[in-house]
């Protein structure tokens, strides 16, 4: 097989064969095909596509290009989440604990990374002592028994991915659709899915911008998981504000636990109910979604989604007490109020705008090196439709610094208040169940 005579298959629109694509990714992975084929080839994709079967390929053939997690000796189907990113989505915390109280084992390998906050592995860090560095065996045991425990990335996982990524990156091939959506299963299924929920979130804050953008990727997602054996389902949940009220690391372990013990903000509760609900059935631990719903808010009620969370904690080292005493996270030496200049609704909190704004408070990195500031962030006062009075709180900023004039011009300048009624956005736009 040549590279060239590949690249000039998929340059004319022809479909290549299984065998072909893991030439393509084996050769690229090893180094025996060089980047500028590679990127010729990218190219070719990004102005051809890839077929549904092409896509199912590239994701198996990046899968097998590194290490894939072996979690056979965790009873149960393993669900995992993903989501494709947005801005205070504190999810994550809330559904590990959710849906492991009614017996979904939920091994979860998280990591930092860049961003407006933390990643899943930072925010729980906000917990005194709790650690992901744990051995793959002691992980294994920990979800058999409490059903729920995370680990930090390790491994060697889609080397192929992350090659390609790079080179998409600096080759203006990133925004393909296939692509991405190969490079997010990919991953998930090296570290062991056996069964996928996909949060793929819409507007200002996410990822992809537009609903027809979020629902092609959804769809492209869905249908790769359902192809190589691994049952997918998706929703398309709104970013064009912030999730929940809380953006910042402590500040969303905090809100989590009030979402466990039923007190959390309307749209994080109901989306972990949505989402929370696909990944009981998956799990086979409800024979449809509406009983799957019914044992997780009866969850919820009784408490065990709460205890969950403090076994969890306390295996991991952490300090479980704080899910009674939340004042034991850590906590900002200053706290603002951001007030409203006029009475009215509020029409816009531009939800990728805020983010930055956290992160200018030291709630996430900007670079790798970034120190983060567990304890600072923003308490969203209001939400878009909410009428607010003039002088009445729109957020509150916790901070470790006492000049936050350019975060306070920031949210000034990316929340709007109207004289009209303004609805609430539509939270889940579609599901693909
Ligand atoms: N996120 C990924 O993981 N991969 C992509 O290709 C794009 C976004
Ligand atoms: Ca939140």
């Amino acid at each position: 097989m040549r590279m060239v005579d590949l690249i000039e298959k998929k340059r004319d629109g022809h479909e290549l064969t299984t065998e072909e694509m893991t030439f393509i990714i084996q050769g690229f992975t090893d180094g025996s095909l060089p980047d500028y084929q590679m990127s010729a080839w990218a190219m070719a994709v990004y102005f051809q596509g890839l077929t549904e079967r092409e896509c199912a390929d590239l994701t198996m053939a990046m899968v097998q290009s590194g290490d894939q997690i072996d979690l056979s000796k965790i009873e149960g189907i393993k669900v995992d989440k993903h989501s494709t990113g947005g801005v205070g989505d504190t999810t994550t915390l809330v559904l590990g604990p959710l849906v492991a109280s009614v017996g979904v084992p939920v091994a979860k390998m998280s990591g930092r990374g860049l961003g407006h906050t933390g990643g899943t592995v930072d925010k729980l860090e906000a917990v005194a002592g709790f650690h992901v560095e744990i051995e793959n065996e002691q992980f294994i045991e920990l979800v058999n028994k409490n059903k729920l425990a995370v680990i930090g990335q390790s491994g060697n996982l889609t080397p192929a991915d992350k090659k390609l990524y790079a080179l998409r990156d600096v080759t203006a091939t990133v925004n393909s659709m296939g692509l991405i959506a190969s490079s997010i299963m990919s991953k998930k299924i090296a570290a062991g899915a056996d069964a996928i929920v996909l949060d793929v979130k819409t507007g200002a804050g996410a990822f992809m911008k537009t609903l027809e953008d979020s629902e092609a990727l959804a769809n492209a997602m869905v249908q790769i998981g359902n192809n190589v054996g691994r049952q997918t389902m998706a929703v398309i949940s709104d970013m064009s504000q912030p999730l929940g009220f809380a953006i910042g690391n402590a500040l969303e372990v905090k809100e989590a636990i009030d979402t466990l013990k039923g007190q959390g903000p309307e749209d994080l509760t109901e989306l972990s109910l949505t989402l929370g609900s696909y990944m009981v059935y998956l799990a086979k631990k409800a024979s449809s979604l509406d009983e799957a719903r019914a044992r997780l808010t009866q969850a919820i009620q009784d408490g065990s989604a709460l205890e969950t969370f403090r076994k969890f904690l306390i295996a991991q080292g952490g300090d479980g007490s704080v899910v009674d005493h939340p004042e034991k996270l850590p906590q900002a030496s200053f706290v603002y109020e951001l007030q409203a200049k006029e009475s009215g609704y509020v029409s816009e909190i531009v939800a990728d705008e805020i983010g930055t704004a956290a992160m200018l408070l030291g709630a996430g990195r900007a670079t790798k090196e970034s120190e983060i500031d567990l304890a600072v962030g923003l308490v969203l006062r209001k939400k878009i439709g909410d009428y607010v009075e003039q002088g009445e709180s729109l957020v509150t900023i916790y901070s470790n610094v006492e000049d936050i004039k350019a975060v306070k011009e920031k949210l000034y300048n990316h929340i709007s208040i109207s004289k009209e009624r303004v609805s609430k956005p539509t939270l889940i736009y579609k599901e693909i169940v």
